[in-house]
């Protein structure tokens, strides 16, 4: 039986999370970490704000903003709790405190949660690598209400690429193209960003040569994809020793 802590259980994807894992097979909800004054309180187990809940062995999975995640993640690591660190948006320095913490307990730190995303990222590297001629350039689709462009993904796919190239996706990506702008550069990414309706998230990552190309495209059918993910990282964390891991160890991808 795997024991978890949800925190921001609350929120959009906290919220998913904790419906899945209490629909889960194998999975015990001991507890889902709230703010201090929030309102579903009232609704008593399994929702607590006492970090007390956090304990040995029980997996935290973090959904919560900045400051409370990075507290919350001390204090597993210190009482022995595995972390699935859900949150995103860390600057370098908090993302090595996250690491330091792996000392201690398993930390997986997933900027995404999907399994087909992480499976995406790890062709686009080989299919980079392996066609190292062939045009690297990529479309994303969201829904209407998204706010940032590119997605974290497309950014994601973009530096896998290019690492496996040796380049660097910040100097290599171009984020539109209009007028007069000459012949593509060799090692230029191309990345494009649509918007519209209610898309939940697409990404199609396109190797061009001059007599084929080649299309991975992954396609959201859910927004509980991530909760799905959430659930198979925790299962997989709960296993672990200490040490730092990321969602292309879930799948054995190393
Ligand atoms: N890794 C991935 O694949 C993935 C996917 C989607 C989203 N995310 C990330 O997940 C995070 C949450 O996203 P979201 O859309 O769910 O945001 P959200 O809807 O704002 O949820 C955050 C929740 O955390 C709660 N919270 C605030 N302080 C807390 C505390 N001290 N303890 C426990 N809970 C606390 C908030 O409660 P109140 O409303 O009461 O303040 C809120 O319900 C973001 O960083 C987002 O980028 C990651």
């Amino acid at each position: 039986m795997t024991s978890l802590v949800i925190s921001g259980a609350s929120g959009r994807l906290g919220a998913r999370i904790l419906a899945h894992a209490q629909a889960a097979a194998g999975i015990k909800v001991a507890g889902a970490l709230l703010r201090e004054g929030s309102a579903r309180l009232s609704e008593g187990s399994p929702f607590t704000a006492d970090e007390a809940v956090l304990q040995a062995g029980r997996v935290l999975i973090e959904c919560a903003p900045k400051p409370a995640a990075l507290a919350h993640a001390a204090r597993a690591a210190n009482v022995g709790a595995p972390i699935l660190m859900a949150t995103t948006g860390f600057t370098p320095a908090e993302r090595t405190l996250l690491e330091a913490h792996a000392d201690r307990v398993p930390v997986l730190i997933a900027p995404n949660l999907s399994l087909g995303v992480t499976v995406l990222l790890d062709l686009v590297a080989r299919a980079a690598a392996a066609l190292p001629g062939y045009d690297l350039e990529i479309v994303e689709l969201h829904h209407s209400k998204k706010r940032d462009a590119p997605s974290g993904t497309a950014w994601a796919l973009a530096r896998a690429g290019a690492a496996a190239r040796g380049l660097d996706a910040d100097r290599e990506a171009i984020l539109a193209r209009a007028g007069d702008i000459g012949p593509r550069g060799q090692d230029e990414i191309g990345i494009q960003s649509i918007r519209g309706g209610d898309i939940i998230g697409e990404h199609t990552v396109y190797l061009v040569g001059p007599t084929e190309r080649l299309e991975l495209t992954h396609r959201a059918q859910s927004r509980d994809v991530f909760a799905a993910g959430a659930i198979t990282a925790a299962r997989f964390l709960a296993e672990q020793k200490p040490g730092l891991y990321a969602m292309r160890d879930v799948l054995a991808l190393s």
